[in-house]
């Protein structure tokens, strides 16, 4: 793989012509007018079940197949040992499934299960892990269980880094709870339950392990280090469950919002479609619990300060795995599907006291979520889409007049569908469409101007998911972070119409990954930022208020043909200024920030720049060195009404300036 440092010391004699003659590329950026107003929403975050980023991810449940409804196997995931028998009719409807351990018959046998959890159970020396099980005796009396995190690798006299008793009592289903400590990390840990002392019959039920330092120490939480990734992204927006997993590959395996509210014993497990979708990346025991469900989305959004938007099946399976018509729901029969819409906006907003407004408050938020944005469909095509589409729209308005509803464009980011889907979303009244686009260097490179023309009267858009895939390349590198900076200044200079924008997916756990590149990579105990993270919170943090025009030779920076691999935008916040460039070329280009619309003594300061390279160009961070390419802030100094700056060759630069 050929790095950036090789590609220069290639460069050098070109370059070193070249630099001598490189011109001064003058911004014109005008303070006078304030353009359009950023959204609080605009850079957000794409959250779909996807690489094992819920269960086995953000989601801290470490147990798999906690309550033993794997389809296939009920204990998939677990080894049992002496006398375990699966039984069915337990004490939550919709996971019927339990176990019963009975003695083994000989005193120097033993009755218990070993579950592997995702990839392993991964836990740190020294910290506390939350045991839960739903446990009986059935024939009444007290048994006494034995729980341990076990390392089945240990060369050592024993396997347990921790050890507790558990005495569970009496005839009926209750929950029991212990607070393992291991005595040494893990990053594949076992955790063994088995009957000890006289060994009487024992039930057990959603077995359960979670670290108590969950995300806002929420005991159904989330991964403390996956839910700080997020939350340092300071996104505007929040879109969730998806994706394709909206769809299902078929509609009764669709993504059912109403299956993921409520206690989490009672959740039905769900296929994951994305555990057989690409048979070169095959996971058969990929499920989704629900125990990462829609009250946990809306709470995570609130936490971390997003608005939140859900994502709805418009009653189309994936039309990508379904071409016959009896795949989808007629038209005529979505009033399950619409009913689903309605009741979701009562359960973020309604009173305490409504039907759906009780089941969240119930769930601990009786305040409602305030929801302003809902998606109906994901990736749908053809006239088929906005067929299904009205009547949601119809019931949505007349119900909820002030929801803003987001439609789609299709899977592709123009084409034939794409030009369809537009004026038909307008001719429907959605407020936003979802527009898709992975996509290759040539086409990022080719987009700085993608906005600037678009009708200023239709529907706002959602750039909902992208990201650079590399030709050749389809990884996460920092060039093509580099490209989608680039790309991301059409987003930030037509801020009229781009009300939000997301990178997609989010998470991908190393072991378990189906699609990349990804935001956000992990294995059981660490995590890794990617230059594309980093180059969304540059653009987050340096957000601002208002756009600013910025022009070269009268014209915006865009990367077009005679202006040196460019792309600029400009946004003002408050008293600041910050100017995004991305030199997206292998020579450094010198700038002149000249800024108009100031009065005869009026000058601007330069106070700081963020420089975001790196030599590495076609790799990443990494888990052993995650922050190996970061923005790097450096001196930035002058005062008058221009200033002068190199940016550096294949460099992603934000000057911050004050008024
Ligand atoms: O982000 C991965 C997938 O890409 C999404 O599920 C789908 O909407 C798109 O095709």
């Amino acid at each position: 793989m050929m790095n950036r440092k090789r590609m220069m010391t290639g460069l050098a004699v070109l370059l070193l012509s070249t630099v001598a003659f490189a011109q001064t590329h003058r911004f014109d950026i005008d303070l006078k007018k304030a353009g359009a107003p950023i959204q609080p929403t605009m850079y957000g975050i794409f959250f779909e079940d996807i690489n094992f980023a819920a269960d086995g991810g953000l989601y801290a449940e470490l147990v798999k197949n906690r309550s033993f409804e794997y389809p296939q196997d009920p204990l998939q995931g677990w080894k049992a040992f002496g006398k375990v028998e699966v039984r069915a009719d337990g004490p939550f409807e919709r996971c019927p499934h339990y176990v019963r351990l009975a003695n083994p018959g000989h005193r120097e046998k033993w009755t218990g299960l070993d579950n592997e959890g995702w990839f392993g159970i991964g836990v740190k020396g020294g910290e506390t892990y939350r045991f839960t099980v739903w446990a009986r005796v059935p024939e009444g009396g007290k048994s006494s269980l034995r729980v341990e995190l076990v390392n089945t690798a240990s060369m050592g006299e024993d396997q347990f880094v921790c050890q507790e008793n558990l005495i569970v009592s009496g005839s009926d289903w209750k929950q029991y709870e212990v607070i393992l400590t291991p005595s040494e990390t893990l990053e594949k840990g076992v955790l063994r339950i088995f009957l000890t002392g006289d060994r009487r019959t024992v039930d057990l039920e959603h077995v359960s392990l979670f670290p108590t330092d969950t995300w806002m120490g929420h005991r159904n939480g989330l991964r403390q280090d996956l839910a700080q990734a997020l939350a340092d992204l300071h996104p505007g927006i929040f879109r969730f469950p998806g994706g394709c997993i909206v769809e299902g590959a078929d509609l009764p395996t669709r993504y059912n919002w109403k299956n993921t509210v409520g206690p989490v014993e009672n959740r039905p497990l769900n296929e994951n479609r994305w555990e057989y979708t690409f048979p070169h990346r095959f996971f058969p025991d990929y499920f989704q619990s629900y125990g990462l469900g829609f009250f946990e989305f809306f709470q995570l959004a609130e936490e971390i300060g997003s608005e939140p938007l859900p994502i709805l099946s418009c009653g189309l399976a994936c039309q990508f795995q379904n071409e016959a018509d009896e795949a989808h729901c007629p038209v005529d029969e979505l009033q399950p599907f619409i009913q689903d819409a309605l009741d979701l906006i009562e359960f973020a907003n309604g009173p305490a006291t409504s039907a759906w407004g009780k089941v969240r408050a119930d769930m601990g938020h009786p305040e409602p979520f305030g929801l302003k944005f809902i998606g109906i469909g994901n990736e749908q095509w053809g006239p088929e889409y906005p067929e299904h589409l009205e009547p949601f729209v119809r019931a949505i308005r007349a119900a909820y007049p002030d929801i803003r509803i987001v439609g789609s464009s299709g899977p592709n980011s123009e084409g034939e569908q794409f030009d369809y889907l537009w004026p038909e979303m307008k001719r429907l009244g959605a407020d936003l469409v979802d527009e898709h686009f992975y996509r290759p260097e040539s086409w990022f490179l080719a987009q700085g101007a993608r906005y600037d023309n678009y009708d200023r009267k239709g529907p706002k858009v959602f750039a909902g998911e992208y990201a650079c895939h590399g030709r050749g390349r389809k990884y996460n590198h920092f060039h093509a972070s580099l490209l989608e900076a680039a790309f991301m200044t059409t987003i930030e200079r037509n801020a009229d119409i781009v009300h939000m924008a997301t990178y997609a997916p989010l998470f991908a756990h190393v072991e378990g990954w189906q699609w990349r590149p990804d935001l956000i990579w992990y294995d059981n105990l660490r995590s890794m930022r990617t230059a594309s993270w980093h180059v969304q919170q540059l653009y987050s943090t340096y957000k601002g208020q208002n756009v600013l025009t910025l022009k070269m030779d009268g014209v915006n920076v865009t990367g077009a043909e005679g202006q040196d691999g460019l792309f600029a935008s400009a946004v003002q916040d408050g008293n600041k200024v910050y100017v995004k460039v991305i030199n997206t070329s292998e020579a450094p280009q010198d700038v002149e920030l000249a800024f108009g619309g100031l009065k005869k003594k009026e000058t601007v300061r330069a106070v700081e720049r963020i420089d975001f390279t790196s030599d590495l160009l076609y790799e990443d961070n990494t888990l052993d060195d995650p922050c190996r390419i970061s923005p790097v802030k450096g001196n930035f100094a002058g005062e008058g009404k221009a200033l002068s700056a190199t940016v550096p060759p294949l460099c992603f630069t934000v000057f911050v300036i004050t008024k």
